[in-house]
Parts: C-alpha cells; sequence; structure tokens
C-alpha cells in the first residue's frame, strides 16, 4: 500500500483532494499534515475522518525536527503540497508569514523527500502552485507554460520561489517533482476572506461588498472540485519534471461577477430583484494589484485529457446553496471558534 502525504489537506482546496484521493483510493494510505491556520479546519473532513486509508497529523512545515521524525516513521512514497499562505492581502500586510511557509516550508519538504528517497523509483513530490507566478496581463493574451515569470506581491514571489526550488531539486539531485499553476478556485469550504465567499457572507448579512478599485480586474474562475480532479490526474499521469498550467476558460471581471452573484443571492433570498446589487461598494484598490490573469491550459487538456466540467452559473448556484446550508461553518471560522477548539485538542503550535 503507498502511502501519499498531502499538506494543507485541512484548507480549502486540500480537503477537496484529501476526500478524492481517500475516496478514490483505498489502495493509498493518505496522510493529512496541517497546521491548522486560521484557514484550515478539521470540519470540511467530518465525512471521510473514520475512513480506514485516512490520518490526520497536526504539524508545521517550517519545524524541520517534526519533518525528520514524520519522514522517520512513516514510508512516504509521493507528497501532493498544498500547505501555503494564501490570500495575496495578508501577503501586503504580513510578508514575513509567507516567506517562512511557502518558501522555507517547501525547501524543509523537499529536503526531507531527497534525505529519504535514496531510490526515486516510484517516488513523486507534487507541487501545487498559482497563475500569479506569471504577472499580470493586459487585456490580450493567456499564461502559458513558457510564459516568463513576473511575480508582483509578496504572495506570488514566495509561490513562484518555491517553484524555482523544486525545479532546482529535480535539476540538480534529481528528485521527481512535477508541478501545476492554477487560477482562481471557488466552491464550498473557501475561507470568507476570499472575493466570492466574502461577497456571498456580506450580502446574506447586508453588509457592504467591498469592490477594489472600480472592480475592472479580471480573474478566471475554476471550480475547486475540477481543481481537485486535475491534482489527482496529475499526480498519477503527470511527466516528472514537466508543469502544467489549470484554467477555467471563464475570465470575470469583478464588477460583472458580483452583479451575477447578487442577482443569484437575490433569488435564493426571495429578496427583491436589485436589494443586494446597491450593497457594492468601491473601496481603496489593492496595493499592487494584478490587473488580468488568463490561462492556456491546452497542455493538462491535451496530454492528460482533462478539462473543467462545470459551467460558471451552475459552480456559482452550488457554491452559494453550500453557504446558505452552512451558516455555522460561516459562523464558526470568522468567529475564531475552531481555532480554540482545535487548541485545546491538539495543542497551540
Ligand atoms: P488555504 O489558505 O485555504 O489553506 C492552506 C492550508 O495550509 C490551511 O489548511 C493551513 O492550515 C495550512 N498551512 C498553512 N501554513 C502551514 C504550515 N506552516 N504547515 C502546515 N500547514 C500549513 O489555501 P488554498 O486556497 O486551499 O490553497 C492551497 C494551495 O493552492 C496553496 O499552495 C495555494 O498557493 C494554491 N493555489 C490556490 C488557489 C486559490 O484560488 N485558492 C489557486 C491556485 C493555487
Ligand atoms: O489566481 C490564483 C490565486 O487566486 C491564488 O493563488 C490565491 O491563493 C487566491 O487567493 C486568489 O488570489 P486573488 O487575489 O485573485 O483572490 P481574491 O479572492 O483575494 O481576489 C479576487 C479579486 O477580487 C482580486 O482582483 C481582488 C478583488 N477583491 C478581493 C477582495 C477580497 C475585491 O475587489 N474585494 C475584496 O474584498
Amino acid at each position: 500500500m503507498k502511502t501519499i502525504l498531502i499538506t494543507g489537506g485541512a484548507g480549502f482546496i486540500g480537503s477537496h483532494v484529501v476526500r478524492k484521493m481517500v475516496k478514490n483510493h483505498p489502495d493509498m494510505q493518505i496522510l493529512n499534515l496541517d497546521q491548522l491556520t486560521y484557514a484550515g479546519n478539521l470540519e470540511n473532513l467530518f465525512d471521510i475522518e473514520s475512513s480506514p486509508n485516512y490520518s490526520f497529523i497536526h504539524g508545521d512545515i517550517t519545524d524541520i525536527p517534526f519533518l525528520e521524525k514524520l519522514f522517520g516513521e512513516h514510508e512516504i512514497d509521493g507528497v501532493i503540497h498544498l500547505a501555503a499562505e494564501s490570500h495575496v492581502d495578508r501577503s501586503i500586510t504580513d510578508p514575513m508569514s509567507f516567506i517562512n511557509t511557502n518558501i522555507v516550508g517547501t525547501v524543509n519538504l523537499l529536503n526531507a523527500c531527497r534525505h529519504k528517497w535514496k531510490d526515486v523509483e516510484g517516488k513523486l513530490f507534487y507541487h501545487i502552485s498559482t497563475d500569479e507566478v506569471y504577472g499580470s496581463l493586459g487585456s490580450e493574451g493567456l499564461f502559458t507554460e513558457e510564459t516568463a515569470y513576473d511575480p508582483r506581491s509578496p504572495y506570488s514571489a514566495s509561490k513562484a520561489s518555491s517553484d524555482h526550488l523544486v525545479r532546482a531539486y529535480h535539476h540538480t539531485y534529481g528528485l521527481p517533482v512535477v508541478l501545476s499553476n492554477c487560477s482562481n478556485n471557488y466552491g464550498p469550504n473557501q475561507f470568507p476572506e476570499k472575493l466570492i465567499p466574502l461577497a456571498i457572507h456580506n450580502i446574506l448579512h447586508m453588509k457592504p461588498i467591498p469592490v477594489y478599485g472600480k472592480g475592472e480586474n479580471v480573474r478566471d474562475w475554476l471550480y475547486v472540485e475540477d481543481h481537485a480532479s486535475a491534482i489527482e490526474l496529475i499526480f498519477s499521469k503527470g511527466v516528472p519534471g514537466r508543469t502544467y498550467n489549470i484554467g477555467g476558460l471563464n475570465e470575470w471581471k469583478n464588477i460583472d461577477l458580483i452583479r451575477l452573484l447578487c442577482g443569484i443571492m437575490d433569488e435564493k433570498l426571495d429578496r427583491v430583484a436589485g436589494t443586494s446589487e446597491k450593497l457594492i461598494t468601491f473601496v481603496k484598490d489593492r496595493a499592487g494589484h494584478d490587473l488580468r490573469y488568463a490561462i492556456d491550459s491546452s497542455r493538462i487538456e491535451e496530454e492528460l485529457r482533462w478539462k473543467p466540467s462545470l459551467q460558471f452559473e451552475e459552480g456559482l448556484v452550488r457554491t452559494v446553496d453550500w453557504y446558505l446550508k452552512n451558516p455555522e461553518w460561516m459562523e464558526n471560522v470568522t468567529s475564531g471558534a475552531y481555532q480554540s477548539y482545535y487548541s485545546k485538542q491538539y495543542g497551540e503550535r
């Protein structure tokens, strides 16, 4: 039985990846390593937590002795690395935690694998990254896997740095690695500091929806389950040393997306059409705000036969339904209730 370590598995994307791997691969032992920061919580995984091929490990990827012990105790065959500080606005106010987790934490994991994997046959280190490493586009063009890196926020610079280090370990030490760079994810379990869940939360409570600048920045949105399927596929079929861009072919200006969401929420909440749009409030722009991201995902489509499966409107309706059905999840993550529950259970780190 192979043992796969998934880092950041209690977070937004990680929890969807863990669930998919646990359910689809009973022949694999899935270890979920997560520090349970404000962004991670185990309620995301209630439904699979007693599966025989699943275990949770509370730990920090910046803690080298902890990683040495973990790799000493388990014969780890593969790593799917998602643990990160992931929110751009937080990276502007506190860059250091991004440097520590995203860069130093990634190198610690690479070192653990390099030292443990004397024979690399059947081993793989899969690094999950972002389209933000490529910088910002004007109104035309798409990011390909060959686009030169041009990160412009502390978050994207930390992810770009970790991508370079992963490739350097492949080139220098022959570590088998694969990488993917994905566009904006949305869906259930996303922490409500990111645009879509924040807007859902505020519309529900009749609070202002903050739109940065004029709302003209463009993002390419992908439903989180589609990203998780791409990750599962790349982990099993991706070619070592190769990078795959993953996108939704689904570009939206922020203001148009928010208007669409307001319409869906008015319907779901039986409000008069136009009620939620009145909450839109233009606020000071994000510092260094990238104008547009857009992905050319033809490599993964052609080589691995992956495509997004869900239309955006359908994905948004599913997402809204999930948040409306889980008000206690939203309440707990925004009040910090999970943090105090877990620190009692697992101790502060
Ligand atoms: P998230 O913030 O929801 O989750 C991150 C998880 O990592 C949390 O569970 C957190 O507790 C854990 N973590 C943080 N620091 C840790 C540490 N030092 N040790 C162990 N665990 C730690 O993030 P997400 O949105 O699910 O993103 C997951 C990955 O995907 C990240 O690497 C991110 O850069 C990448 N990504 C995200 C998006 C997106 O739209 N959200 C798009 C492309 C790529
Ligand atoms: O592109 C992939 C990236 O997408 C991931 O690597 C990041 O981890 C993820 O957080 C996301 O980054 P963004 O900065 O694009 O996501 P965010 O939800 O923070 O913002 C989306 C857009 O909405 C962006 O143009 C900023 C704008 N925005 C955001 C917030 C939180 C607002 O207008 N108002 C807001 O309150």
